[in-house]
């Protein structure tokens, strides 16, 4: 994973950088650095946060006008100052970033034993510096050129950004399989991660291919290559991203301001989509293809974490509404299990981010196969959706937060008018039920609002039950994913030990585990099950559990059942996983918050996981 950003041009660096890395921490935080050109070479790096970087640079900001700055998660090396990035060549003239891994840096770091390179770090990025040098020495060649040849002799991902002391006006940046923006602002340029740094200077960005290599000269402007050495004359693009929707607006944490953000973005993603009172659903990139999904055998939903949990509601869905068999893979599961994949199979790939290492390799080898591919993304421009064949964005706008709750809620509304629209065209509902289903499709953000009009209720039985150390979520049918989803949001931002199940299933072994000290969550709003339902929280209630049961609103026989109990109104069943993941969000916020945990940075975690 890891963030970088670089800059070249007449400004101070050093703020810009450290601005920018705080932009891009969602990416990695367990270590940061910075190297500025000041007539020196002066780099600074250490365990921890930016904010800790702040505080290491403690004669005050580095002054210069070209710099490069890391934040990471660590991959090769345990999280220390000495593996943090950049990290310099034997002479200390070349300084890089890096996010993603070399995968044969073992070898070629013998190689450069060999020859007398010694290393300081434990990382694969200082082996690639090392051999940028090595190159570039031995045959006298220019910054650019050395890092195009020794590419050609590395296996693996890399977004990197190098500065030369010698070439102090000069950065050079490279990439394949990791993300690299280039910013092209007034007499200054930019390199990122992703846009985030540099939306407050410019909104034209070029977005760099892979194996494409990348020259800023502050004095003879920029030009593109190939690792084979072929001239690229990319077009520029114009992005629309506002500083706005970067910042936490008054919230305490980005995940609060998301949760709160629904209601709107899950009317964004339905905006010239769905027309109840004229009885259409549209999605323009399923339009197209039309004929692809309404004969496709089967539909392969393929994913990672909350996505992935998406996707299984997609199953639901797609298999309930529309007929067609459908299928849900782990991405990291697919591609490397020789999945059977023919043309007549249409794969949808989920991603907030659209740069999950497992989701894009999944894509990639789906499509040498030769299905067809539809992506459902966020992150307009990212490498999923330009690998994919067509697709919907999903418009939720910039996530930033470490857990992801409105991505989760855009991508499931993408996906339920998906399988209406399917569904419909199929012949296998009636016109009422589309309809019906339509409109009620465009009354989920104000419902979705009134469940957030409950959030001191539900944040007082997170206040009931922040202690525990272990919780089960259950949910039958449509609202099994939900639990999955709901155990996933607790156990990754409150570190408490949580586990999703089919109800049913319980009484096969989750069942020992109850006793007077484990909060159980049901997601009981099921009409169609709602007796068994019932016989559930029976058995929980047998065993002295803590039942928190998710209703639907007036359901008097649950809400005297349940320890605790939390209200959502009433919709058709398909579209009831919508609002059944509101209040397990707010209860894992408020848990994590009240157990003093970093909700927007949890530990060991990253943003977008561009590792395999
Ligand atoms: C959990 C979470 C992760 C992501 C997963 C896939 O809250 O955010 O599980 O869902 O890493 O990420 P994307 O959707 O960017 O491919």
């Amino acid at each position: 994973m890891c963030g970088i950003v670089a800059y070249v041009g007449e400004k101070e660096a050093y703020p810009i950088i450290i601005e920018g890395l705080k932009r891009l921490e969602y990416r990695g935080y367990d270590s940061a650095g910075i190297s500025v050109i000041n007539g020196d070479l002066a780099t600074f790096k250490c365990k921890g946060k930016v904010s800790d970087l702040e505080a290491v640079i403690l004669d005050g900001p580095l002054h210069g006008n070209v710099g490069i700055g890391h934040t990471r998660w660590a991959t090769h090396g345990v999280p220390n100052d000495v593996n943090a990035h950049p990290h310099l060549s034997g002479d200390g003239n070349l300084s890089i970033i890096h996010n993603g891994i070399i995968e044969n840096y073992a070898p070629l770091k013998q190689a450069l034993e060999n020859l007398g390179h010694v290393f300081k770090s434990d990382t694969d990025t200082e082996v690639l510096i090392h051999l940028i040098e090595e190159v570039k020495k031995e045959d006298n060649l220019s910054l650019e050129e050395a890092t195009r040849r020794a590419l050609q002799k590395v296996v693996g991902a890399y977004a990197i950004v190098i500065l030369d002391k010698e070439n102090p006006h000069k950065i050079v940046g490279a990439k394949k399989s990791s993300p690299l923006v280039f910013g092209i602002g007034d007499g200054e340029y930019f390199l990122a991660s992703d846009a985030s740094p540099m939306v407050k200077y410019t909104d034209k960005v070029i977005y760099l291919k892979d194996e494409e290599i990348i020259t800023i000269d502050l004095n003879e402007g920029y030009e593109i290559r190939t690792i084979e050495n072929e001239i690229k004359k990319p077009k520029v693009l114009q992005i629309d991203l506002k500083i706005e929707e970067l910042e936490k607006g008054g919230y305490e944490h980005f995940m609060l301001k998301e949760i709160y953000q629904q209601p709107i973005t899950i009317a964004e993603s339905m905006r010239g989509r769905i027309n109840a009172a004229e009885g259409w659903g549209k999605l323009g990139g399923m339009e197209l293809h039309m004929n692809r999904f309404l004969n496709a055998k089967r539909i392969v939903l393929t994913a990672c974490g909350t996505s992935w949990h998406a996707a299984m509601i997609a199953e639901y869905l797609f298999e309930d509404l529309a007929r067609i068999p459908t299928e849900v893979e782990y991405a990291s599961e697919f591609r490397y299990r020789n999945p059977i994949i023919s043309p007549d199979d249409v794969i949808i790939a989920l991603s907030q981010s659209g740069e999950t290492a497992d989701t894009l390799a999944a894509v990639k080898l789906a499509k040498s196969k030769g299905a067809f591919i539809y992506g459902i993304v966020n992150n307009v421009g990212s490498t999923i959706a330009r690998t994919t064949d067509s697709g919907s964005y999903i418009h939720a706008g910039p996530e930033i937060g470490v857990a992801s709750t409105k991505a989760f809620t855009s991508q499931l509304t993408v996906l339920t008018l998906m399988a209406i629209i399917l569904g419909y065209q199929k012949g296998k509902i009636s016109e009422d039920y589309y309809r019906q289903l339509l409109a009620e499709m465009e009354s989920v953000p104000t419902l979705v609002s009134k469940i957030l009009a409950k959030a001191d209720q539900i944040k007082y039985i997170a206040g009931e039950v922040r202690n525990a150390s272990n919780a089960l979520y259950l949910g039958r049918g449509y609202n099994f994913p939900i639990a999955l989803e709901g155990a996933l949001k607790l156990k990754e931002i409150s570190y408490i030990h949580a586990e999703g199940y089919p109800a049913a299933e319980m009484k096969h072994g989750p069942i020992a585990l109850i006793d007077m000290y484990m909060p159980v969550v049901i997601i009981a709003t099921n009409k169609s099950a709602h007796e068994k339902i019932i016989s559930n929280i029976q058995e929980v209630k047998a065993r002295k559990g803590i039942v928190i049961a998710v209703i639907t609103e007036g359901d008097q026989t649950i809400k005297e059942m349940a320890d605790f109990s939390i209200e959502i109104p009433n919709i058709a069943e398909p579209l009831s996983p919508l609002l059944a993941v509101i209040p397990l969000q707010i209860l894992s916020y408020h848990i994590a918050v009240m157990r003093g945990c970093h909700v927007d940075q949890p530990r060991n975690l990253a943003k977008s996981v561009t590792v395999e």
